[in-house]
């Protein structure tokens, strides 16, 4: 479904990528590991289409990234991705229900629908007691639970999630995972998954390496 083909990208003269291939199928759930620099952000914001990478090709259900214009890549990106950073991000100003609703309403999805669908959701995770307050009113691990409920609430095709445990402690963390696992699977979404956390990576369906800008060839016996 989403696929990166011979992807390379620079910043200035610094080469970050080479000869990057990936494919992510419908639904599956992929952990990019390696260690820092190793260039694990770039890559994701170029499978998400926030980069443009300076070599290769990345494709989307067979639409190539790069040949689209701006406003129909972030048009496409709105629609069909979601995206989990390592600290929410939420809107300061707007209460957890608000963030959430958010991408419903860049969908123009219709009202009634959104509020259905936002108020099951942050039942689901536990939310329905803090959902009128601020992202600052609540706690860390609240606040990352909404924003894996923004990430998902518009049924995306993808979700990107750059190290979304890093800012928590682990019980926390885990949850995060739990509930991000949980709804893909109940949605057919898959995901995409920067992180250090060893337990974390084995918990999805593959695992690709890494190291200076190149993808690790994998060992047969750790796949799982
Ligand atoms: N905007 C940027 N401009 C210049 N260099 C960058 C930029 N972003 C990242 N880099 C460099 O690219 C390399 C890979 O970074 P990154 O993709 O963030 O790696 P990781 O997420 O694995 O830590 C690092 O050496 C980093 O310093
Ligand atoms: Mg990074």
């Amino acid at each position: 479904m989403l696929v990166a083909e011979n992807v390379g990208h620079a910043y200035q003269t610094a080469t970050v990528l080479s000869e990057v291939d990936v494919t992510v199928g419908e639904g599956e759930k992929v952990a990019l590991v390696g260690p820092s620099g190793s260039g694990k952000t770039t890559l994701l914001y170029c499978l998400a289409g926030l980069i443009q990478p300076s070599n290769g090709r990345i494709s989307f259900r067979g639409e190539d990234l790069g040949a689209l214009g701006d406003a129909q890549r972030s048009e496409l990106r709105q629609r069909s991705f979601g995206f989990v950073f390592q600290s929410a991000e939420l809107v300061p100003e707007l209460t957890l229900r608000e963030n959430v609703l958010l991408p419903l309403e860049l969908q123009k999805v219709p009202v009634r629908e959104r509020t259905r669908r936002v108020d099951e959701l942050l039942e689901q995770l536990g939310l329905a007691e803090q959902a009128k307050k601020r992202p600052a009113k609540v706690s860390g691990g609240q606040a990352q639970r909404a924003a894996v409920a923004r990430a998902v609430v518009h049924r995306p095709a993808v979700v990107f999630a750059d190290e979304p445990t890093g800012a928590l402690d682990r019980a926390n963390g885990a949850v995060v995972v739990d509930v991000l696992w949980e709804l893909a699977k109940e949605q057919g979404t898959a995901v995409v998954m920067v992180t250090h956390d060893r337990d974390l990576s084995l918990r999805a369906d593959r695992s690709i390496e890494l190291l200076d800008g190149k993808i690790v060839p994998q060992r047969p016996e750790s796949h799982s």
